[in-house]
């Protein structure tokens, strides 16, 4: 049974723009702390009393939205009672209005991919993530934000059936959306489907949060979600259309290798703000 405090948004006034937090990189944030309006915390990275303590600093230091990649929602098994007890430690600190996660399947019980893998489409997958999601917003009191994955093999020919998959899974769950940007220009890349067809058949209304980042192209012209490199044109000229389908409360600018110098993802932090945001926020 899904609570009502996880249907209703509790916030109505946006984050605004900003970054995944770097706990190596805390004193570059606090010299741009007025350019971020809001910083990501990975879940998974701040287990244990030494990291909850430098959490408090950081979540007195800066409004936070909070993201992992540990629960495995399309997986077969349940989402474990003591992980989730570890992550409601995280969002409590952060007075987290939602949590994200990806809409895939990391491990099933006895086997671990390694990876993000996407949901198989069919119903009794779709009966699965349904009881995972609503385990999870049950056991945090908050909402969940699904997020749209990359994918090199596909569960299906029709790439936009998993948009309704999606879409199913919003709807019987009254969960909220994490739109990567930059996922869904790649997957439309590598799989050749049209990026907005795919946003038509999802409820946009139900957009809260924005992923953008940068990625590579292989020599044999596949792209792939590295967060290594700046947003190309083509992310940011997505990013503006999207823009005119939805409100989100925060964009976050991913960036995980061959860091830069923060004053150049501030700028990124800046442009997608001006997007999201063009009345101020
Ligand atoms: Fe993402």
């Amino acid at each position: 049974m899904v609570s009502k405090k996880a249907i209703d948004f509790p916030h109505t006034r946006p984050y605004g723009a900003g970054l995944g937090y770097r706990r190596e990189l805390s004193q570059e944030f606090t010299m741009h702390r007025k350019e971020i309006d809001v910083v990501e915390i990975l879940a998974d990275q701040w287990f244990g009393d030494g990291s909850l303590a430098h959490l408090r600093e950081v979540a007195e230091e800066f409004p936070t939205v909070v993201h992992g990649v540990g629960m495995s929602l399309a997986g077969a098994g349940r989402v474990p009672e003591d992980y989730l007890a570890e992550i409601r430690k995280v969002t409590d600190i952060c007075d987290a209005a939602y949590y994200s996660e990806h809409l895939a399947m990391t491990h099933v019980p006895g086997l671990d991919s390694g990876h993000l893998c996407p949901p198989v489409l069919n119903e009794e997958s779709l009966r699965i993530c349904t009881r995972n999601v609503d385990q999870v917003q049950s056991a945090l009191g908050i909402p969940l934000a699904l997020e749209n994955i990359t994918y090199s093999v596909s569960m299906g020919a029709d790439h936009l059936a998993a948009a309704s998959f999606f879409a199913e899974l919003v709807k019987a769950t009254g969960c909220f959306i994490l739109l990567d940007v930059t996922n869904l220009y790649i997957n439309a890349k590598n799989h050749s489907f049209a990026p907005l067809q795919y946003l038509d058949r999802l409820p946009t209304d139900r957009i809260v949060h924005i992923h953008l980042a940068g990625g590579v192209v292989t020599s044999t012209g596949k792209h792939i979600d590295s967060h290594s490199e700046t947003i190309s044109n083509d992310i940011w000229q997505l990013a503006a259309e999207t823009a005119e389908r939805c409100s989100p409360k925060s964009v976050i600018v991913e960036r995980d290798q061959n860091f830069p110098d923060l004053h150049a993802l501030v700028e990124e932090v800046a442009r997608s703000r001006d997007i999201y945001f063009p009345q101020g926020c």
